[in-house]
């Protein structure tokens, strides 16, 4: 097992890779805990639970909303749940996305830690602090930035995990070698299929070198107020797509990075085969790197990011493959761009 550390200015969190969710007594207070799950990981894990009430919510990004929310209130008041109460969510980002708002903000705020069971959860969303909801179909448009006090990366978890679901892990994980590792960029082009196939130490190397990337920047830059920014690498055209298609959080971010390479490209800043690798690497993964639609649902879609500042919208291009750079684009350009490249024609 190994250890990283965030120390940030909302609380601090211990990273725990490699830790076994038997093992998760070790973190808890010795009562007074809840359970936040979804009903998948109830069922493959719930056995594997400590004693403590479970709230079951559903699952998908549609769940991702204030009324999940607003139960989880209520069932932790039918439970007479007080502000001494320990809140911990077990399951994928949206699990702890919610789990974290909502322990973030009942009775002002109480303790909870993650028991991180997806890909995506364990190298991305589990860590960090970032908890929220969606509204009005906007990714996460309600939330606050608060540490959870402990995120477990049981490896073991993804052996159940659907195909689908650990490639779209492996979407964020080539972000990370893009935007900041060029050698974790080459380890994945290189041992794709052990990735794939969950090989032990292939993916406990990806999932640690991941979380050092994300744990150091937010160390540096909580608040996204600069570098974390590089963070939202294919983000903002991701989340668009996300919004108007049933593409999952992580198929969504792969047609995001490509795209935003392609303009990367095209304004100069990164070379033509910087864009095939990331292309060969995504399909490789199996991940999507197109996506037909109208043009300007996407263009609507990403004028209500929250990224955008007035007329501008904060984008990241990429220098090379492990250089990113953060430039406000004017989001007239952005469109002109994304319509003039056909990206996304029907
Ligand atoms: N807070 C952040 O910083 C941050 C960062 C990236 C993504 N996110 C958010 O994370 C969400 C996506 O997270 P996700 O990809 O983990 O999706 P998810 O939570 O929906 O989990 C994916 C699916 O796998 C199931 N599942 C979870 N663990 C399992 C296991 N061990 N075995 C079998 N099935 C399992 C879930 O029930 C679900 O059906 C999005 O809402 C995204 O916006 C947040």
């Amino acid at each position: 097992m190994k250890v990283l550390n965030i120390k940030g200015n909302s609380g601090s969190s211990v990273i725990a890779i490699g830790e076994k969710i038997k093992n998760i007594g070790k973190y808890l207070p010795d009562d007074k805990v809840v359970i936040v799950s979804d009903n998948n990981v109830v069922n493959y894990y719930g056995k594997d639970f400590p004693e403590y009430p479970v709230i079951q919510i559903g699952t998908g990004e549609k769940i991702k909303t204030l009324s999940t929310l607003e139960n989880i209130f209520t069932k932790l008041v039918e439970n007479e749940v007080d502000r001494s109460y320990f809140i911990l969510g077990i399951g994928g980002g949206i699990v702890c996305d919610i789990a974290g708002l909502a322990a973030s903000t009942y009775m002002r705020g109480v303790r909870f830690g993650f028991v991180s069971s997806t890909l995506l959860g364990q190298v991305d969303a589990s860590v960090g602090g970032k908890n929220g909801v969606n509204f009005l179909g906007y990714k996460n448009m309600i939330g606050v930035f608060n540490q959870p006090e402990f995120v477990i990366c049981d490896m073991g978890l993804l052996k159940t995990l659907p195909k689908e679901e650990l490639l779209c892990g492996m979407a964020e994980i080539v972000k990370y070698g893009v935007i900041s590792h060029s050698a974790l960029f080459s380890h994945l082009e290189n041992n794709f299929m052990e990735a794939i196939s969950l090989n032990p130490d292939i993916i406990e190397k990806l999932v640690y070198e991941s979380v050092l990337i994300k744990s150091n920047i937010v160390n540096r830059d909580e608040k996204e107020k600069g570098e974390r920014k590089k963070l939202n690498f294919g983000h903002t055209i991701g989340h668009a797509v996300e919004k108007i298609s049933d593409l999952k959080h992580g198929q969504a971010i792969s047609i995001g990075m490509l795209t935003a390479a392609a303009l990367s490209q095209k304004k100069g800043y990164l070379s033509l085969n910087d864009v095939r690798r990331l292309r060969i690497l995504l399909d490789n993964l199996g991940l999507p790197t197109s996506f037909a639609c109208d043009t300007g649902e996407i263009l609507n879609a990403i004028k209500k990011d929250k990224k955008r500042k007035g007329d501008v919208i904060e984008f990241i291009l990429l220098q090379e493959i492990g250089n990113a750079l953060v430039q406000s684009i004017p989001i007239d350009e952005l469109c002109e761009t994304l319509q003039a490249s056909g990206t996304f024609d029907d």
